[in-house]
């Protein structure tokens, strides 16, 4: 354990707390006042923090307070005068102990070794929350159907959310026949086969040499040349090359196959925000209301799940509204039908980038920049 920092600058109550923390089997540090404590809690990266009788008062538990919510320190208060003042005033800063005059050696110890303890469980839960704070936010296009726009989207969300000047990965999951990289002009010269067969090895580094790289700053991880090199992908490795991802840039979008496989509910699993893309034929409503019921059965959280209506403008004689009420869902943004986008498909260059000002490269900015937003966001229409 790190050394437990008295803060007090009275020699006889110095003295009798670090006999305690002997007890307790720790080394001490000191410090005389507030300000020192602070700024040496940070340098001995002490895990308890003792405040001495001289020093308890209305700044030493605001700063018990900061000091738990920021790096998982406990403080014990060691008061001269324990009422019910203090004790409200101790819960409420998170001060893990109180002693008081009348509290043996031993007692004053023990209360070290329990803020030892419950330390190393606020240290956990703070270094957690930090790298949940800084993995990235994986945002999966899906579909049960072919050809209803995700690779278009996947790739034109990828590019907008790169060209925000973001760091994004754009990862090709549908393993048999992705064509990520011939809608963005890349050559396979390496796919995620090459993470697989190197996973032990695989680092940042090494993710960054696999990915290819767009002109628009965006990276890519591209599905295997040959369908048949799918079949040696499980999805753990999916979901642990996703993790690590995840660990390297802001963003992760996931372009997946038409069906529920394993791979893609590994993706679907971590996913912040997942495109469920519809079209305006009776058998793409079809299978997204099927979707939508698979989903909810799965436990995903309908915050996280967001309809989007391609080709919105397609004349089926068919209202957006009759196909939400066909879907069972409320349609989240609608993507218009633009010929544009079949001849930037063959050109290999995203809407986004080619005619950012067309209709549709605006809705799909609109969807990126929703994909930019803080999850905790109830859905709504950014159509
Ligand atoms: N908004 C749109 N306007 C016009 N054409 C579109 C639009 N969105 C997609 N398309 C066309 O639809 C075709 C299929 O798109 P895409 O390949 O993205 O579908 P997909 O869902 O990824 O299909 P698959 O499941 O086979 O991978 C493409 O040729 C594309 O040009
Ligand atoms: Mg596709």
């Amino acid at each position: 354990m790190t050394p437990i920092l008295i803060a007090e600058p009275d020699g006889s109550d110095r003295k009798r707390l670090e006999v305690a923390v002997k007890i307790a089997g720790c080394e001490a540090a000191f410090a005389d006042t507030l300000s020192s404590a602070r700024e040496s809690v940070g340098e001995l990266d002490a895990e308890v923090l003792v405040i001495g009788p001289t020093l308890v008062c209305d700044a030493a538990f605001d700063l018990a307070d900061r000091l738990q919510r920021a790096s998982g320190v406990a403080t014990v208060v060691a008061a001269a005068n324990v009422d019910a003042v203090l004790l409200r005033r101790a819960m409420r800063a998170g001060v893990t102990d109180v002693v008081g005059p009348n509290d043996t050696t031993e007692d004053v110890a023990s209360a070290i070794r329990r803020a030892g303890e419950i330390a190393t469980r606020l240290r956990c839960a703070v270094a957690a929350e930090v790298e949940e704070a800084h993995k990235g936010k994986v945002v999966t296009v899906f579909s049960t159907k072919g050809g209803v726009g995700k690779t278009v989207i996947a790739t034109n969300l990828g590019v907008a959310l790169a060209s925000m000047g973001h760091k994004v990965a754009l990862v090709d999951l549908d393993l048999e026949f992705g064509d990520v990289g011939i809608m963005l002009g890349l050559k396979p010269e390496h796919t995620i086969n090459d993470a697989v067969a190197g996973f032990d090895r695989l680092d940042a580094e090494m993710l960054a040499g696999i990915m290819e790289h767009h002109a628009s700053g965006l990276h890519t991880l591209l599905a295997p040349t040959l369908p048949e090199d799918a079949d040696i992908i499980s999805a753990a490795r999916v979901g642990q090359i996703l993790d690590l991802v995840r660990e390297n840039y802001d963003y992760v979008v996931v372009d997946t196959c038409p069906a529920f496989t394993e791979p893609v509910l590994a993706a679907i699993d971590r996913s912040d925000a997942l495109y469920v893309i519809t079209t305006m034929d009776v058998a793409s409503i079809k299978n997204t209301r099927i979707s939508l019921q698979k989903l909810h059965q799965l436990g995903y959280n309908n915050g996280r799940v967001r309809l989007v209506l391609n080709r919105s403008d397609s004349k089926v004689l068919l209202q957006p509204a009759e196909v939400e009420q066909a879907i069972g869902g409320k349609i989240f943004a609608c993507i218009p039908s633009d010929r544009i986008v079949p001849r930037s498909v063959n050109q290999g260059i995203p809407v986004v980038t080619e005619l950012p000002r067309s209709e549709v490269a605006k809705s799909l900015m609109r969807l990126a920049k929703d994909a930019a937003t803080p999850v905790s966001k109830e859905a709504g229409n950014v159509s």
